[in-house]
């Protein structure tokens, strides 16, 4: 098998590109890659290899450099020779941003880059399977509290918290337009957060608002609502899983589903390391506000949040200020909002194909050997583009 994978340097991409480049049964591997030059790319490609010391086979893995921003990325994908007996595109690049002032590049990047690379994957006479990595969030905002299906999304009427969710619900919609179901595949992960093995996490995105949480301590969001969250290791074997197996069904959540966590259990965790810091505070989501304009000297006497005027103290000294703890706010905001939801992905479609590979680890339980990974992250550095 041949395939062409976009997003090898991201998380979820580098987890792919490192499990296929190991299995026989993959010949080449062609990466879509944004580099100055080829020297450049492979550059970047051996980055993704070092993170666990894994083996870099240059003869199997080949850049293709790219850009999904480039108005002529569809003539260049075609006009290369080397791409013309494609069997799999797997196409994992994306702008996951869920900062707003990113919203028009997330819009570029997962809509129109999405196109056009499925407008020359269906020129290939070769081509099997278009493997797109969605994500279970594409069912926006207005399910709370309950298992979410499968068939329930695209659905064009939902709200979403972030353009990031809209624009991979659009993304789905586009592969129906272009191609057949047979040759569709969408996995859609959950929540990806570190690892289930005992190694540095190969991205920090997830962890940062896990660490920010584990550092604030008090939190306005309800520790009860479950949170669907898979390891990175886990979301790889189950979507090689089914690429290689004989799939049903076009679509599927690699999700917790039953092994779902709560903000609470985290906590838990969390307390059990860090036992220097204050222990954990839940309060309303609609306290948020009340923090917010505490941030910026605005709430008026004898408000409802000085009752917890220990954190308040504890905040001031901690992060030198109340600046820092407005970046810090507004970069957990869309974080907050996806903790309330209580959204459970149903992951019997994954089960029912691939048995094997059973329930994830639950997240309060695998993530307690990150914590040392946790410890050193930049929390301030993180909130700038969450
Ligand atoms: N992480 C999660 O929790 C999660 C959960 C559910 C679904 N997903 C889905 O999984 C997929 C991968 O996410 P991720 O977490 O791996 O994201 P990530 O770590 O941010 O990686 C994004 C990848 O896309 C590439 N990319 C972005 N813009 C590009 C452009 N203009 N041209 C070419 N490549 C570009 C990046 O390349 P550069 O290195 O050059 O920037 C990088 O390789 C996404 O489709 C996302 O929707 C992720």
């Amino acid at each position: 098998m041949n395939i062409f994978l976009t997003g090898c340097t991201g998380l979820v991409g580098g987890e792919l590109l490192v499990r296929l480049s190991k299995r026989e049964d993959v010949k080449k591997i062609y990466c879509l890659i944004r580099a100055q030059s080829h020297q450049d790319a492979v550059a970047r490609l051996h980055k993704v290899f070092d993170v666990h010391e894994d083996h870099y086979d240059a003869k199997k893995i080949i850049p293709v450099v790219g850009n999904l921003f480039d108005d002529h990325l569809t003539e260049q994908l075609v006009e290369n020779k080397h791409l013309h007996d494609i069997h799999t595109v797997i196409h994992s690049a994306a702008n996951t941003s869920f900062s707003r002032v990113n919203d028009t590049l997330v819009e570029k990047a997962n809509v129109g880059g999405l196109e056009k690379v499925l407008l020359w994957a269906k020129t290939l006479p070769t081509l099997q399977t278009f493997l797109y990595i969605g994500t279970a969030t594409i069912c926006g905002k207005d399910i709370r509290d309950r298992i979410v299906q499968e068939v329930e999304s695209p659905n064009t009427k939902v709200n979403h918290v972030v353009k990031y969710t809209y624009t991979k619900m659009r993304g789905e919609m586009l592969i129906h337009k272009h191609l057949p179901d047979e040759k569709v595949f969408i996995a859609r992960p959950s929540i990806i957060m570190g690892d289930s093995r005992a190694i540095m996490p190969r991205s920090p995105v997830i962890l940062w608002a896990m660490a920010t949480i584990n550092h604030l301590r008090l939190m306005p969001v309800n520790e009860f609502s479950k949170l669907d969250i898979v390891p990175m290791d886990y979301t790889a074997k189950a979507i090689i899983g089914l690429l290689f197996a004989k799939r049903k069904y076009h679509t599927y959540h690699i999700s917790a589903g039953k092994a779902s966590t709560t903000a609470n259990q985290l906590a838990k965790t969390l307390s059990d390391y860090f036992d220097d810091l204050p222990p954990f505070k839940f309060v309303e989501k609609s306290m948020l506000k009340h923090i917010k304009l505490w941030t910026k000297n605005k709430l008026h006497e004898g408000d409802e949040l000085y009752q917890y005027q220990d954190y308040l103290d504890y905040w001031e000294e901690v992060f030198e200020g109340k600046s820092n703890l407005r970046i810090l706010f507004t970069g957990l905001d869309p974080y907050l909002e996806f903790m309330e939801l209580g959204q459970v992905f149903d992951n019997s479609r994954l089960l029912e194909d691939l048995p094997e590979i059973g329930n994830s680890e639950p997240a309060h339980e695998y993530i307690a050997k990150s914590m040392h990974y946790v410890e050193k992250l930049d929390i301030l550095e993180g909130a700038i583009d969450p």
